[in-house]
């Protein structure tokens, strides 16, 4: 029984567990501002191009530890050389510092998806509303992460692979029927200029080379690499937990591309059901990012829609649902596995510790828009509240840092051996063996100091 409760059910649980993890906010309201701002389908053929390259040797190196090790990330590092347990620690942080904020999201998100369903949408569609809403208290992100932490209480194949099996097929059916709503409705503003969505289609797919430099496509290319690996959800741990919960007959090669097709479908169906949306309405000046593209924009769109508007509202804000939780999950996981590792404590009674201190933990930076409000200037250049923070440290300085570290404890020390024989332990062939060398070896070390460089705002 207790063995049972350590595995994911097979490669379905596994994929989609993992999918839940990598499908969040990111696909929702990074994706699409980045698609439209990074020249449409340029960005949308470099991101691929990573997906395949990038992406996969960071995903394949996290999923074939966590397999190897049977560890989390503090464990799995210092098996692998116990002089690299400080790596181990430092990844360990990142999942400690995102879940300061992230039930926070997931509590503005389930307000949002309340007032739709209360039918209280116009009110959404002010601009002072969100304002309004977010320096108020801070009972949804109590909600949202004390929901978290009872499905994570309830184990991995009870509570996040029976939570993911369902959510992740529903979400990516909702992401699908908005495009293609999206592709059907026309505005004419007041100048008496008509557009449709199929041309916002056409703008998001086109690939706008024109006036490209070599400094622009830099700045794409890092755009779309930084965007990659929070997505996979890579380089903070969670996929090596997730990894370490598969059974080692699952064939990891199909594992990781399905996990990759999944995510990459969601964030272009985002894509192509935001753009089109946004510039149907507001034109190519409406796209932002973040939560102003989620609270403040959409709810714009949703309102101009007319009486669908209430039901796209709806349904986006209920899919936006499933994406955070069965991220937010992956990440007190993480957290959980590593503490369950260190103290060697019970699920139920770690869960129940980490799921208090996170409570005050979202409080705090719930308020941190009102109570705690204050101000900062990041290192590169764009100024933040508390949230925004706790973001910049984990996503931009660490994450890179860790990617870099980690590629040359692989590359380098242990020596891509270590994760190649992990994928062909299940008696299946590494087919892009090759691929995954030279990445890890070369590449994956260059672009990661690269973008370290360019995200602490050295560069
Ligand atoms: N991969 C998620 C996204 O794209 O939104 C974000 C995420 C999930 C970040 C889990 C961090 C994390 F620990």
């Amino acid at each position: 029984m207790e063995k049972k409760a350590n595995h994911f059910s097979g490669q379905i649980g596994f994929v989609l567990a993992a999918a839940g993890s990598a499908v969040g906010v990111g696909n929702l309201w990074r994706f699409p501002y980045l698609a439209a701002k990074d020249g449409g389908g340029l960005f949308l053929i470099v991101y691929l191009a990573l997906v395949l390259t990038f992406g996969f040797t960071l995903l394949t190196s996290d999923i074939a530890i966590g397999r190897r090790t049977k560890k989390s990330a503090i464990g799995a590092y210092t098996q692998m050389h116990p002089n690299w347990k400080f790596l181990g620690i430092l990844t360990f942080l990142v999942p400690v510092l995102i879940m300061t904020y992230y039930a926070v999201i997931g509590g503005w998100v389930t307000k949002y998806a309340v007032v739709y369903l209360t039918g209280a949408a116009d009110a959404a569609a002010g601009d002072s509303y969100f304002t309004a809403f977010i320096s108020s208290p801070v009972v949804y992100a109590l909600l949202f992460m004390g929901i978290t932490g009872f499905i994570v209480y309830r184990g991995i194949q009870g509570g996040i692979e029976a939570v993911s099996k369902w959510m992740m097929p529903i979400l990516l059916v909702l992401v699908v029927v908005i495009a293609f709503y999206s592709l059907t409705i026309s505005h004419t503003d007041e100048n008496g200029q008509l557009r449709t969505g199929l041309q916002g289609l056409l703008y998001y797919l086109t690939p706008h080379v024109e006036g490209l430099t070599v400094s622009r496509f830099l700045q794409i290319l890092l755009d779309a690499m930084s965007q990659l690996f929070f997505s996979l959800s890579v380089s903070m741990g969670i996929m090596i937990t997730y990894g370490s919960y598969v059974k080692p007959e699952v064939n990891l090669n199909r594992a990781v591309n399905q996990i990759e097709l999944f995510d990459t479908g969601v964030a272009l169906f985002a894509g192509a059901m935001i753009v089109p949306a946004v510039f149907v309405f507001s034109g190519t000046e409406g796209m932002s990012a973040g939560p102003s593209l989620m609270f403040v924009s959409l709810p714009k769109v949703f309102a101009a829609m007319g009486g669908a508007g209430v039901v796209v509202g709806v349904l986006f804000f209920v899919t936006a649902i499933f994406a955070t939780l069965t991220s937010c999950i992956s990440v007190l996981e993480s957290i959980v596995a590593n503490c369950m590792e260190i103290f060697h404590t019970s699920r139920k009674k770690t869960v129940l510790v980490l799921s208090v201190i996170y409570l005050a933990a979202s409080a705090v930076i719930a308020l941190g828009y009102s109570l705690f409000y204050f101000q900062v200037t990041l290192p590169n250049g764009t100024s933040g509240q508390l949230l925004d923070l706790m973001d910049y440290i984990s996503n931009s300085v660490m994450m890179p840092l860790i990617a870099l570290l980690s590629t040359i404890l692989i590359g380098w020390v242990r020596t891509p051996a270590f994760v190649i024989e992990e994928m062909e332990s299940s008696g299946h062939t590494f087919r892009r063996k090759k691929i995954y060398i030279v990445m890890i070896r070369y590449i994956a070390p260059i672009l990661m100091f690269i973008l370290f460089l360019q995200s602490t705002g050295i560069l």
